[in-house]
């Protein structure tokens, strides 16, 4: 009985140690992983690094998601369910012929904020798709190509992608050749609009995190508080109009910014009337042309995973 109570007292003994010991494991796993971007660099196994997977017998086993010989780009799908994450192509320059896929799910009826925070893959040919849903067959929010803005690769005033379905689908294809910087794309459910995911309401208002809403400072306007209500001051062709928020150009002048001479032609932003309900809304599309002639747009051809309309005219007085 007392060499039993010995024993036992022993044994809580190693338990304590045992514990002790992969706390310490644990601490130090997640001081490495925490290191840079979460990737575990330090991680020499044979010849390479095991940046997103687990070295066995010297040999780099990747997590689901990510491939090559240090586990370094994404690769096949991956199912994401934490609240909050980035979606990114791997470390250094993307490859050729990649295919990854991520479902955000778990957001039941919550917005997902995704933000693109970089962005460079070769124009027209390697794409990333964004559906609100779970699948190709979603509604198509969005597909960037190429570089969204040509300032060491990091995008500016782009407003992030809202999914309101509860669920996201990401898709990146790149295609046999070239390669480049890649992506980083950020994504929150409890957040709000904005050009940046370090950015609350892109810095110019405060974000209700519960209705996802932002209320912007004096001065600036849009669901994100990204649009200055008299942008460039009106080039000095006009007077703010504090109480309709918006430049009074001077004769002969057009535009939000009041830039533009009205006798050269100009463009104008209209504010945005719903659609009415529509029995064929064409699906979204990538890399297609698109001309103006007379008072019509006419769209051709791109590339899209649901069958679509090759030729589709817009009347641009249809819903003024
Ligand atoms: C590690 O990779 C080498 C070369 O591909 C292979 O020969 C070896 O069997 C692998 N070891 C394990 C444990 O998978
Ligand atoms: C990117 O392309 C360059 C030039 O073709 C090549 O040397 C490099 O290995 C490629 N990088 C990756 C990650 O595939
Ligand atoms: C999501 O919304 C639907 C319909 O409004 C509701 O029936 C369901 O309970 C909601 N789910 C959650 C998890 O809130
Ligand atoms: C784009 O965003 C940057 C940084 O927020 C800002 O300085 C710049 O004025 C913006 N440009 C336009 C055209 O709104
Ligand atoms: C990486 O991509 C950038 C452009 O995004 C390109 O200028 C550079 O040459 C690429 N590096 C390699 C090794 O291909
Ligand atoms: C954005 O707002 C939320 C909630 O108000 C806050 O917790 C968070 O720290 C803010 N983020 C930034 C980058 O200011």
């Amino acid at each position: 009985m007392r060499a039993g109570m010995e024993y036992q007292y022993f044994g809580f003994k190693f338990r304590k140690k045992l514990i002790f010991i992969l706390v310490i494991l644990l601490l130090y796993i997640h001081a490495g992983q925490t290191k840079t971007d979460g990737s575990n660099v330090d991680h020499k196994c044979g010849d390479n690094l095991c940046i997103n997977g687990d070295c066995i017998d010297g040999n780099c086993t990747c997590y689901a998601g990510w491939k090559g010989p240090s586990c370094q780009l994404c690769g096949g799908r991956v199912r994401l369910t934490e609240p909050e994450g980035v979606i990114t192509h791997g470390i250094g320059n993307y490859s050729i012929d990649m295919q990854c896929t991520w479902l955000i799910d778990g957001a039941d009826n919550r917005t997902i904020q995704l933000y693109v925070d970089d962005f460079a893959t070769e124009c027209g040919w390697d794409h990333v798709y964004i559906y609100d849903g779970d699948s190709v067959y979603s509604n198509l929010l969005a597909v960037y190509s190429g570089m969204v803005q040509l300032d060491k690769f990091a995008t500016h005033n782009l407003t992030s992608l809202e999914a309101k379905s509860g669920s996201a689908y990401v898709h990146f294809y790149s295609d046999a050749a070239y390669n480049m910087t890649g992506f980083k794309i950020t994504y929150k459910y409890h957040s709000c609009p904005s050009i940046s995911s370090a950015l609350n309401c892109s810095g110019n208002g405060a974000c209700d995190p519960e209705s996802g809403l932002c209320t912007c400072n004096a001065g600036w306007g849009g669901r994100a508080c990204s649009e200055p209500h008299c942008p460039r001051d009106c080039s000095g062709h006009g007077e703010c109009d504090q109480q309709r928020h918006r430049c009074r150009c001077h004769r002969g002048y057009r535009g939000s910014d009041c830039s533009q001479l009205e006798e050269e032609g100009f463009w104008e932003l209209l504010p945005p009337s719903p659609y009415p309900p529509s029995k064929y809304v064409p699906a979204g599309r990538a890399s297609h042309a698109a001309i103006i002639k007379g008072d019509s747009i006419w769209l051709f051809g791109g590339e899209s995973f649901t069958p679509t309309a090759f030729v589709v005219k817009y009347d641009i007085n249809a819903f003024l």
